[in-house]
């Protein structure tokens, strides 16, 4: 497993941009971060994932590189440190819709950072891209996730009863939006006025 700290990120890129995080597009050699990070027995249960071998998660993300109808970001520290991944996915430019999905390195939750990089990509959505409604999910319980969700302009719309199965029982599934006149009426500076 590869540590954080041994990973160039001079070749890295920075993109979008949020007060505290910045964006670069995921590649195929942060394969290693991304199976280090969705291996993590929270983020694995928060998010509902299997097990998978390194070379299973590099070959996901050159099938994910492929797929126009999604962009996938590593969350950068401001001085290039890497410390999640956030993605902007199943994006349909004729409904206008499309839905996140964030996991961030354990050490680096509960600090605000979760709340900045979906600023940044709500951001990239409705400032960016004609999109005009943003979709989240998560189990009912992961209270960091529907409080980030929540700081970031989302609202719950509903709950899909008993959806999924976390750790041997069944889990309600929140359904989270957020429009783009919502986004409009947020009163927080943008990621290019930063
Ligand atoms: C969900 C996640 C992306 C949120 O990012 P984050 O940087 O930790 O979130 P933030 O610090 O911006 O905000 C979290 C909020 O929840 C609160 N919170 C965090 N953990 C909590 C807990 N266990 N119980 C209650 N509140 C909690 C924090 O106090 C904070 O609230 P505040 O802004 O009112 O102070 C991150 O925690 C994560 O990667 N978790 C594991 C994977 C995951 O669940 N992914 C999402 C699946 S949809």
């Amino acid at each position: 497993m590869q540590d954080e700290d041994d990973v160039p990120t001079a070749e890295r890129v920075p993109c979008r941009r949020g007060r505290r995080t910045a964006f670069a597009p995921l590649d195929v050699d942060d394969a290693e971060l991304v199976h280090a990070w969705r291996s993590e027995p929270v983020a694995a249960h928060e998010l509902g994932v299997w097990p998978r071998s390194l070379s299973a998660v590099r070959e996901r993300i050159e099938r994910d590189l492929e797929d126009t109808d999604r962009d996938d970001f590593v969350v950068l520290l401001p001085d290039g440190t890497p410390v999640g991944h956030i993605a902007l996915v199943d994006q349909d430019m004729a409904d206008g819709t499309a839905s996140v999905t964030i996991m961030l390195a354990e050490q680096w939750r509960g600090q605000g950072l979760g709340t900045d990089a979906l600023d940044a990509l709500l951001d990239l959505a409705f400032g960016e891209l004609p999109l005009h409604r943003i979709e989240a999910g998560t189990h009912s319980d992961n209270t960091a996730c529907l409080t980030a969700l929540a700081n970031a302009g989302f609202v719950q719309e509903g709950t899909r009863r008993s959806a999924c199965l976390h750790r041997g029982s069944r889990k309600d599934l929140a359904v989270l939006g957020i429009l783009r006149s919502e986004w409009e009426a947020l009163d927080r500076p943008r990621a290019w006025d930063l």
